[in-house]
């Protein structure tokens, strides 16, 4: 039997949400709720001056721990070493320009500085403060310092700030720091030294030198699946229908029918350790096409049609010990059922279907809404998430197999 497992990308991550004085420290609620329900266990570590915009209260009911705010009042009797050791992730929200200085500077006169210094893990800072403040020569100072160091900076964006006051410096959307937050933490180099292999987008089939037989696929969501596998350490190939703005280091390549496509992963998958196909490949092509424009004049063609290549059935058929295989399944129907079926008949080790008749699923949109089934009988239902967080999901998932 099936059992459903809530999507948690972050499950078993410690993250130190450190917590500055500024007035944006109410959007920091909104990341710590974000970052719980994920999955991560998240430790607040604020600032005296954080506690008179967010109360104790507050950080209480929503985090996963006490609150820490001060070395001397703490259950723990070193907290921000045993804070700094175990973080996964040191994620300050909002930083003020003092709280940017003391970390540049190494001055540990409070908790959330002496956390940052003891701490190994990777940090992302997120700014926020006036403009003139985020702007001085002193502040950008500390900040090329900080990303001299490896840490990573969420920029300020433009918008209304504290008082009546308007312009750049004002904190990142809790949308932007979650999924910076995502992509630190998945860069832990779980699939260092793995080969993996995704298909993106929709094929092309050509009727004459004009006209084609396509599909909506858009490729974000295999674009997505490569950048989170080379965030993860692995070495990637995309074989794409589509340019998108890539990472370097992604190795793409550009190919326009389910033939081309066929070829271009034949090549590649012996080599790889994961192969997603991710790709919406056309189940059907004309038999012969046109090498010139077919006019209008000369009526409406017929054309006949030919099944193309199965390439995840002969993938599936052929695969190595060891190498895994995940295959999507687009749907209008019977979702659970057809995904599962193919897991089983193409020898799969996970399926990741999605209904496409959700709008905020599938083709084109930003998000998507998936159910995965693995072949060790996992299954799991992801909430509508970007298409990143859910690429994040399928390799936390693939990962357990291995
Ligand atoms: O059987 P169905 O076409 O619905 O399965 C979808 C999966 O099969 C996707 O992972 C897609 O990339 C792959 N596929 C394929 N070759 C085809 C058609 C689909 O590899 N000709």
């Amino acid at each position: 039997m099936t059992q459903t497992i809530p999507s948690k990308s972050l499950e078993n991550k410690f993250i130190v949400l450190g917590v500055s004085g500024g007035i944006a420290a109410y959007k920091a609620v909104e990341v710590c709720r974000r970052l719980g329900d994920l999955g991560a266990h998240v430790a607040v570590a604020t600032t005296q001056a954080a506690l008179r915009f967010v109360g104790a209260a507050t950080w209480r009911a929503l985090s996963a721990e006490h609150i820490h705010h001060s070395f001397w009042d703490d259950p723990h009797p070193i907290p921000h070493t045993r804070l700094g050791q175990k973080a996964d992730l040191v994620l300050v929200c909002p930083a003020t320009a003092r709280v940017i200085a003391a970390y540049a500077a190494g001055l540990s006169d409070d908790i959330l500085i002496a956390t940052l210094l003891a701490t190994q893990a990777p940090v992302i800072v997120c700014p926020a403060m006036h403009t003139e403040m985020w702007e001085h020569p002193a502040l950008q100072a500390n900040i090329a310092t900080l990303q001299a160091r490896g840490v990573k900076i969420v920029p300020p964006g433009v918008g209304q700030l504290a008082g009546q006051d308007s312009g750049v410096g004002r904190l990142a959307e809790p949308d932007e720091i979650v999924r910076a937050a995502l992509e630190v933490v998945a860069s832990s180099n779980s699939l260092k030294g793995k080969k993996v292999l995704v298909t993106a987008g929709g094929t092309r089939e050509p009727i004459d030198a004009v006209r084609f037989i396509g599909n909506r696929s858009s490729g974000k969501q295999g674009y997505a699946l490569a950048e989170e596998a080379l965030a993860r350490g692995a070495e990637v190939a995309l074989v794409a229908t589509n340019p998108r703005e890539l990472s370097q280091g992604i190795n793409l390549c550009l190919v326009e029918t389910a033939q081309e496509l066929e070829a271009e992963v034949s090549k590649r998958a012996g080599a790889s350790d994961i192969v997603i196909m991710a790709a919406a490949v056309a189940d059907y092509k004309p038999v012969s096409a046109l090498p010139t424009k077919h006019k209008k004049e000369n009526g409406a063609p017929t054309m006949a049609l030919e099944p193309t290549p199965d390439i995840l059935l002969a993938l599936g058929a052929s695969k190595k010990d060891g190498q895994l295989l995940v295959g999507f399944a687009a749907e209008s129907g019977d979702l659970a059922q057809n995904a599962q079926r193919k897991l089983v008949s193409k020898n799969l080790d996970m399926i990741v279907a999605n209904d496409i008749l959700q709008p905020t699923a599938g083709f084109d949109s930003d998000t998507n809404e998936v159910l995965i089934f693995t072949k060790a009988g996992e299954q799991q239902k992801t909430p509508i998430a970007s298409k990143r967080e859910i690429a994040s999901v399928i390799f936390n998932s693939l990962e357990k197999l291995f």
